[in-house]
């Protein structure tokens, strides 16, 4: 098995007209994993990108419900359902654009099986996904908004639920396609690319990083190698740029062109 995360910066820009969606990458991205499916079995991850992020901010998700006026526990629990609704919509593309390729992507909603609690994934319902691999479909599941058990609602990344699934799910390779070629040295796309890094490297690259850079730009990549340290203790792990044709492919072959992390 191979848990691909697909982030929200490779099917869409973020920095673009809302909900605005790159077919033609995720259609290339589909056809290299067809070059594998059915003998690999995949599981798809994605990110928010210009869908769920929008939204999520706007609303506050990540504040929670706790102590809220009723009008505005009211208009959280909108921006809830207006966050979800989004990912829906953003999930519905990327599983047609599977389903064009020839794939049986199977969208399943993240937030109707997983609860979270400070920042984690508390509880997963993952027997569905069990069996929609072992018949051989693609689940297709995504960062979405979440129920949390301290704070009422949360937001749960694609990243969090891939070191989840892999903990559970023992996948031979863990794959994060982003839009740059890896993980840098410095700022993402600046810098020196790394080719490997070693786990027990990482705390001290995220040091590096965060101290260097101001932990804006590299919040999301700080984020990612945490759950990296964490993966690549069930599974070897790739970030390799989802922008560009045949990386994927390498990265699921062995000789990619990225980022590995080895143990
Ligand atoms: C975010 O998921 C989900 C929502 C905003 C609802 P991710 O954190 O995995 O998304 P990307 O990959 O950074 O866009």
């Amino acid at each position: 098995m191979i848990i691909v995360k697909l982030g929200g910066s490779v099917f869409s820009d973020k920095a673009g007209e809302p909900e605005n969606f790159r077919e033609e990458a995720v259609r290339r991205i589909a056809r290299e994993i067809g070059e594998f499916y059915p003998k690999e079995s995949f599981i798809i991850v994605h990110g928010g990108g210009s869908f769920g992020h929008p939204y999520a901010k706007e609303y506050g998700i990540r504040e929670g419900l706790l102590g809220l006026s009723e009008d505005t526990l009211f208009w959280r629990k909108k921006g809830f359902s207006l966050t979800h609704h989004a990912m829906l919509r953003a999930s519905m593309k990327i599983v047609e654009a599977f389903l064009a390729e020839g794939l049986p992507a199977v969208s399943v909603s993240s937030s109707s099986i997983f609860l979270t609690d400070s920042n984690r994934v508390a509880y997963g319902d993952v027997e569905p996904i069990r069996k929609l691999v072992e018949n051989g479909f693609i689940p297709s599941l995504f960062g979405d908004v979440a129920v949390d058990l301290e704070k009422g609602v949360d937001i749960l990344s694609g990243d969090q639920i891939v070191t989840y699934l892999t903990k559970l799910f023992r996948p031979r390779k863990v794959i994060f396609l982003m839009s740059v070629d890896g993980i840098y040295d410095g700022k993402p796309g600046e810098g020196t690319l790394l080719f490997e890094i070693r786990s027990n490297e990482i705390e001290n690259l995220i040091k590096r990083l965060a101290g260097s850079s101001g932990t804006d730009v590299t919040g999301g990549v700080i984020n990612k190698l945490r759950e990296a340290r964490e993966i690549a203790r069930f599974s070897e792990v790739w970030f390799v740029n989802g922008l560009v044709g045949g990386r994927l492919r390498g990265a699921i072959k062995g000789d990619g062109f990225g980022t590995r992390i080895v143990p």
